[in-house]
């Protein structure tokens, strides 16, 4: 059956390991899927909800573009643009946020992580930003949403907006009740330092994550600083329990390789870190050199890439703005 795919990722710095192992590597096998229509969304208002330096979202604002083709999202068969571009997604985040419980929101445990100690100093933005995600999805009648497992509840939240809106307006299936796609395993990894943190583009170490711009030196030198413990590797799953950073770069091998788990525990049976370090970094070489360096072919040619956005803008407003007005005349407006 065929799929309607949306996505988003934040132009806010560096992508990272985290980005395409828990996100990005499935939106392209998704888009391969011949029938599938796939919706690649740079998120720029959302970036904006901690504050931006403005030169430098327009130039993350590029970046990621660069990013997602590189790792493999075709702009033929895939609609690649920026948010801010298309006016219908501000909207329909305003009028969802009007059916929207403060309840429901106050319940995010990301808004919690975000504004830390002092949430009376986050923006209203930081905590209103899952109804804009809802209103992203909830535009393009998106069937499916792959993400990482972070956005697990952000989902849900869409699931609850999409049914309270067609309850509310008494229009059954009108607002379509997206399903996550959030794959079995890898949908979390963690930071290099420290296995039990999320990977994360505001970690204030860079030795905490793998970019999709580094370079072979980086990878390598990275690799050999992630933390690990003094054993050898397990020779069962079950060996990895209180063990994080074990399973943690196990885990990226297992997904760079796309083999399960077991079969890596079996490939490096009791074997040593070092050993297991320097294939880990033969693989992450091989997959994220060649991303790296189209990422950089692809920011020398910015003309090039504000097509794409601007053609992409285009295509996604003939869908969204449809919506938005049949989502206005509902409203009475
Ligand atoms: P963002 O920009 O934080 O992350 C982009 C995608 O990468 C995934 N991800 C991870 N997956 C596994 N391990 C990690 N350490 C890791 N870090 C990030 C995220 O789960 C995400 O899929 N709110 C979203 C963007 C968004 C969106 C949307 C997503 C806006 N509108 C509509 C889907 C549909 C976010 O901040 O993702």
């Amino acid at each position: 059956m065929s799929k309607k795919i949306f996505s988003g990722v934040q132009p806010t710095g560096n992508l990272h390991l985290g980005n395409y192992l828990g996100a990005i590597k499935n939106f392209v096998e998704l888009q391969n899927e011949k029938e599938n229509q796939c919706i690649f969304c740079v998120v720029d208002l959302h970036a904006i909800t901690v504050k931006q330096d403005p030169k430098e979202l327009k130039k993350n604002i590029r970046e990621t573009a660069a990013t997602f083709i590189a790792c493999g999202i075709d702009p033929v068969k895939s609609i690649i643009f920026n948010q801010s571009m298309v006016s219908a997604h501000s909207e329909a985040a305003w009028i969802l946020s009007c059916v929207s419980k403060i309840g429901w929101l106050n319940r995010m445990t990301q808004f919690k992580e975000k504004a830390g100690k002092d949430k009376e100093k986050a923006s209203i933005g930081l905590y209103s930003y899952p109804v804009l995600m809802a209103a992203d999805i909830l535009l393009y009648d998106a069937t499916h949403v792959p993400v990482g497992d972070d956005q697990k509840q952000h989902l849900e939240l869409c699931r609850d907006i999409a049914q309270k809106f067609n309850n509310d307006f008494n229009v059954m299936n009108f607002l379509k009740v997206p399903e996550p796609l959030i794959q079995k395993q890898f949908s979390r990894i963690m930071s290099l330092k420290d296995g039990i943190k999320k990977m994360s583009k505001s970690d204030p170490s860079d030795l905490s994550r793998i970019n999709l711009t580094d370079n072979k030196e980086e990878i390598l030198n990275k690799i050999k600083k992630a933390k690990t413990d003094p054993l050898p590797l397990p020779r069962e799953i079950k060996g990895l329990a209180q063990r994080a950073e074990a399973e943690n770069l196990l885990g990226i091998y297992s997904s760079l390789k796309n083999q399960n788990l077991e079969s890596s525990i079996n490939e490096f049976n009791g074997k040593n870190f070092s050993e297991f370090k320097s294939k880990l970094s033969e693989i992450l070489i091989e997959k994220i050199e060649p991303i790296s360096k189209e990422i950089k072919i692809l920011l020398d040619n910015k003309e090039y890439l504000d097509t794409i956005l601007l053609e992409g803008s285009n295509k996604a407003d003939k869908i969204a703005s449809k919506k938005i007005k049949e989502i206005k005349e509902l409203v009475g407006f």
